[in-house]
């Protein structure tokens, strides 16, 4: 299993890469874009010591039809599956991340926050909350033995980082217990010395041990083998800042002025009955939810304790809104996103960029370009400094439209042991990972 991230190249295809070409007047091709898809070709070709050894879906079978979709191992029985940890260099050892304590959650935290995703260019690193984390890492039925990290014997500071949580996923007619794998992280100063694959490998033997045999994950970099690639989008709501630190650029024959008024967004929201997800929708929110997920090859099966902790607002972390139908009261819409803030690296005026992230989002009676409007238009009210989505489920539909720019970045989505006969478009996939 791998994170579900991409690289420092297209880290985590980090959104706040600086989209080149953000100005919806300029989307040809950036040159970076060029060679990044040209590199990712390349690695096709490349050899992967350790992912060749994993049951994953290997390069040499694209196109081979013969093989059957599904799991690629079998489960071994429990009493097989190792019961020691594998083995860490002598100067380190494994320590079980308890994320209610708040000196853990700090220590992850401040792990992330200085050696987690950045771009290409190493101005924007992914900055997850403490909120945000103690959410991600404590959905329904999480196990704590999923929470891994590596200290230094000598000082016992945290120097590594990986964690699943459990999930069920529908693949097709499927619907599959899988881990989530997600924040892989070596400190800056272990780098290259092949203790990813060990993390990798010890996430695996736990969730292995709570009787899971499949994960879900995604990376910047480009493993064996993605199931689909997406792309982020950005639109801009600060565009001035986001000039001024070097995410975006002033467009060609583009004023600071136009620019502004080009991104400017009405003060209130259109849709009537539009407002904030409330703990008594969560039953209408999932139903809505189930329907529409249903249509996608790859999506969750969230029942209402999920929908209860992936969707149900929480300050600073996940934003949701219905649209409740002001004559029949019926919640007819749905959207939400959460929030994941860059640090700006080595910037005078700024130091941290606010991003609000597409997640997931429902239209029945109001039309999705305008549900997407009034999620830009509270983003904005929030003082966000971005919305970016990626091009999964209808996204498409709306992002040109709602002047997203496509960002740099792209994002892999991979599946452990488990076999896809033929890569997904990215709008056949219903699933967001953090
Ligand atoms: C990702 C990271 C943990 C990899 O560690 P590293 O020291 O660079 O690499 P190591 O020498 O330990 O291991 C290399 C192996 O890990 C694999 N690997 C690297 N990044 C990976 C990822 N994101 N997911 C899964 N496997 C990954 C490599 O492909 C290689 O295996 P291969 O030979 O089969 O191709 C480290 O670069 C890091 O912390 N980066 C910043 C945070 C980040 O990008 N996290 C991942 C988000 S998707």
């Amino acid at each position: 299993m791998g994170d579900s991230k991409s690289s420092p190249e297209s880290p985590k295809g980090n959104p706040d890469q600086n989209p080149n070409q953000i100005a919806p007047d300029n989307i040809e091709k950036s040159l970076d874009s060029i060679i990044r898809e040209f590199n990712d070709s390349v690695s096709v070709g490349k050899k992967h010591k350790f992912w060749e050894t994993q049951p994953v879906g290997q390069y040499k079978d694209l196109g081979n039809s013969s093989l059957s979709e599904g799991p690629i191992e079998v489960p071994t029985p429990l009493s097989e599956v190792k019961q020691e940890p594998y083995n860490l260099p002598s100067q380190y050892e494994w320590t079980t991340c308890d994320m209610g304590s708040e000196e853990t959650c700090s220590e992850v935290y401040n792990l992330l926050k200085n050696n987690y995703v950045e771009d290409d260019e190493n101005m924007f690193r992914f900055n997850y909350s403490k909120e945000f984390l103690r959410w991600a890492l404590h959905p329904p039925g999480y196990y704590k033995s999923w929470h891994i990290g590596v200290r230094a014997k000598a000082s016992k500071k945290l120097v590594a980082f990986i964690t699943g949580v459990p999930a069920r996923i529908r693949v097709r007619n499927e619907v599959v217990k899988m881990a989530e794998v997600n924040f892989l992280c070596v400190h800056k100063k272990l780098r290259s010395k092949r203790l990813a694959p060990v993390l990798i490998k010890e996430v695996t033997r736990r969730v292995h041990l709570e009787n899971a045999w499949q994960a879900a994950y995604t990376a910047g970099v480009v493993l064996p083998t993605p199931i689909t690639t997406c792309q982020y989008w950005h639109r801009s709501l600060n565009p001035k800042k986001l000039i001024d630190v070097g995410f975006s650029r002033l467009g060609a024959r583009m004023t600071m002025s136009r620019t502004i008024k080009l991104y400017k967004l009405p003060d209130s929201t259109a849709s009537p009955g539009f407002r904030k997800m409330e703990l008594h929708d969560v039953p209408a929110v999932t139903r809505l939810l189930r329907d529409y997920l249903a249509q996608f090859a790859v999506a969750p099966d969230f029942d209402e304790n999920d929908v209860e902790h992936w969707l149900l607002p929480t300050e600073n972390v996940i934003d949701s809104y219905v649209v409740e139908s002001p004559n029949s009261h019926d919640i007819t819409d749905f959207c939400s996103f959460y929030t994941l803030p860059s640090s700006i690296l080595g910037n005078q005026n700024y130091s941290t960029l606010k991003a609000a992230y597409s997640y997931y989002n429902v239209s029945t009676k109001t039309p999705l370009l305008q549900l997407m409007n009034d999620a830009l238009i509270v983003a904005k009210q929030k003082d966000y400094d971005v919305f970016n989505a990626l091009d999964v489920m209808h996204n498409e539909s709306f992002l040109k439209e709602l002047k997203f720019g496509p960002g740099d970045g792209q994002l892999h989505y991979y599946l452990y042991n488990y076999r896809l006969r033929d890569a997904l478009k990215p709008s056949e996939l219903g699933l967001v990972l953090l």
